[in-house]
């Protein structure tokens, strides 16, 4: 019997609850899954993430905009922070912060978000806010790539959520979070196990189909 690959190595950042981050982490727990949260990276000190990830026995890392005299030594800091984990694929679990040139420089391509709205949709913080001041009646939650942009990159996964008549931000929201979560661990999984391949605004799974070139 042959051995499966080594799992992925995964790094979340994250800001808040963490519900998404413990989805990635039991799903993780399946050996099959092929990739595993090897640190997580809080911009805060009381997010819920990090007692998730402490439970799991994952190391965490804080690093807090306040305790840099910039915008750009933090971003520096976030990404050193990062590579000491040394990861394959970097989740944005409800971080609620834009990453600068540092950590898309050196991690651009492997960075994954989660955004609470079909994007193109109802970009930004307030996805959930504005799906509903928008009328929509169908939204839902988008994985994607992130590029420079607010919630710009290709989109990897997106999943719909029906928008109810008495529906609240917070009542939606928590409908929206239940997919979020199985579609993040699901698509997370994929991406390790299969690779993916980029082209244009398309992401597909699977790795590149190698130029004939590549293949002598
Ligand atoms: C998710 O809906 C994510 O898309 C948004 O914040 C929520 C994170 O939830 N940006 P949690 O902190 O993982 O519970």
């Amino acid at each position: 019997m042959t051995n499966p690959p080594p799992a992925r190595r995964v790094v979340v950042l994250a800001s808040g609850t963490g519900s998404i981050l413990r989805a990635v982490i039991e799903a993780a727990r399946e050996e099959a899954f092929g990739a595993r949260v090897v640190g997580v990276v809080t911009d805060k000190d009381d997010a819920g993430a990090l007692a998730i990830a402490r439970e799991a026995g994952i190391p965490t890392a804080v690093v807090r905009l306040e305790d840099f005299e910039s915008r750009a030594l933090w971003d520096e800091a976030v990404a050193r922070t990062l590579a000491t984990f040394d990861p394959e694929l970097v989740l944005l679990a409800g971080f609620m912060r834009l990453l600068g040139a540092p950590v898309l420089d050196r991690f651009g391509g492997r960075i994954v978000n989660t955004h609470p709205a079909l994007l193109p949709a109802y970009p930004g913080a307030h996805g959930v806010r504005d799906a509903l001041a928008g009328g929509a009646k169908v939204t839902g939650c988008s994985v994607i790539l992130v590029d420079a942009g607010v919630d710009t990159g290709p989109i990897v996964a997106q999943a719909a959520v029906e928008v109810l008549d008495d529906d609240t931000e917070s009542t939606l929201h928590a409908r929206i979070k239940e997919v979020e979560q199985v579609l993040v661990a699901r698509t997370i999984g994929r991406m390790a196990r299969e690779g993916w391949t980029v082209t244009g605004r398309s992401v597909r799974f699977g790795a590149p189909t190698p130029t004939p070139e590549e293949e002598s």
